[in-house]
């Protein structure tokens, strides 16, 4: 977390030492439990997402907001930028209103640690292209230790599945995940899987007896300039997350969101209690509100 600068921002999940993540997650089991106070009174939230957001955005307001801060969000479409103003005109012109953090989302890798050096808020890296999406590592983490208890992570299994090579959220996942002592196992087909140390397999069936955790991803559309692969269905048939494939496995079920429907998991496993989705998005209000408390709080 930028540990010694006097600001700090979050930028990538490496920023954070390993005891402060234990300090976070502790206080988001109190607020899970409905435990907290105005921490955030008289801040000010400046939301700045130059992508789509689902969840994460929502996700970040809910949280500020349980915390008595005030949140803005600057509509990217209708702002200056949009109008030619330089992104770092745009970052030094909100700073100039004091907010306590910024929290941004950008197509291109790097924006937010960018930013960071313009302005005098904290800085929170909400997804940068392909790069980094460190609260959502962070509450993968989380629900996967609510799941199997703080103590009993080291050593498990995780299949990561799908387009990693585009995914900011496999990238923190796996800078996370191996520091907490988890094995990592790609899966993906060719042309979706990075250059890696990691082990890696182009068939789910190799591994799916070994693994505990499934961390499927969506395809990333968005960032393929060329389509490397014939359609979404035909990946689907080797990669989706079916009620059928993983049968009576004593396996849990993880995906960031948005899901691609019956292409990155069927609806019966979507269904099924062994799929964490939504203890995820739950999750990540607590996890996010800890983050927020965190880096600003003292300010
Ligand atoms: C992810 C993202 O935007 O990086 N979603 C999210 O934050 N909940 C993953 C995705 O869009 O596929």
């Amino acid at each position: 977390m930028n540990e010694n600068a006097s600001k700090s921002s979050l930028l990538q999940t490496d920023d954070l030492s390993t005891a402060t993540i234990e300090a976070l997650f502790e206080d988001a089991h109190l607020f899970l439990d409905g435990s907290f106070h105005k921490h955030l009174e008289h801040k000010l939230i400046i939301t700045l997402f130059f992508e789509n957001s689902t969840r994460t955005r929502s996700s970040f307001e809910v949280a500020a907001k349980r915390l008595g801060a005030s949140v803005v969000h600057l509509d990217v479409a209708k702002s200056s930028t949009s109008k030619g103003e330089t992104l770092y005109d745009t970052a030094a012109n909100l700073d100039a209103m004091g907010p306590d953090a910024i929290i941004i989302r950008h197509a291109n890798a790097g924006v937010p640690l960018a930013v960071s050096q313009h302005v005098k808020a904290s800085v929170i890296n909400a997804g940068d292209g392909a790069h980094a999406h460190p609260t959502q590592a962070l509450l993968d983490l989380f629900t996967i230790r609510q799941h199997f208890g703080a103590h009993h992570i080291k050593g498990k299994k995780i299949a990561i599945v799908g387009d990693i090579k585009n995914s900011r959220v496999a990238n923190s996942n796996i800078e996370l995940l191996t520091r907490f002592g988890l094995e990592v196992i790609l899966v993906a087909p060719p042309h979706f899987m990075p250059d890696t140390h990691l082990r890696h397999t182009y068939h789910l069936q190799d591994v799916i007896d070994e693994v505990d955790i499934i961390m499927s991803l969506r395809t990333q559309t968005e960032r393929h300039s060329q389509q490397a692969y014939a359609s979404l269905e035909d990946y689907a048939r080797d990669y989706c997350i079916t009620q059928k494939l993983i049968g009576e496995r004593d396996i849990i079920l993880l995906h960031p969101g948005p899901v691609h429907r019956n292409i990155d998991i069927d609806d019966a496993m979507l269904a099924d209690p062994r799929s964490k989705v939504l203890d995820q998005v739950r999750n990540g209000v607590a996890v996010r509100m800890a983050v927020l408390k965190h880096l600003i709080s003292k300010q």
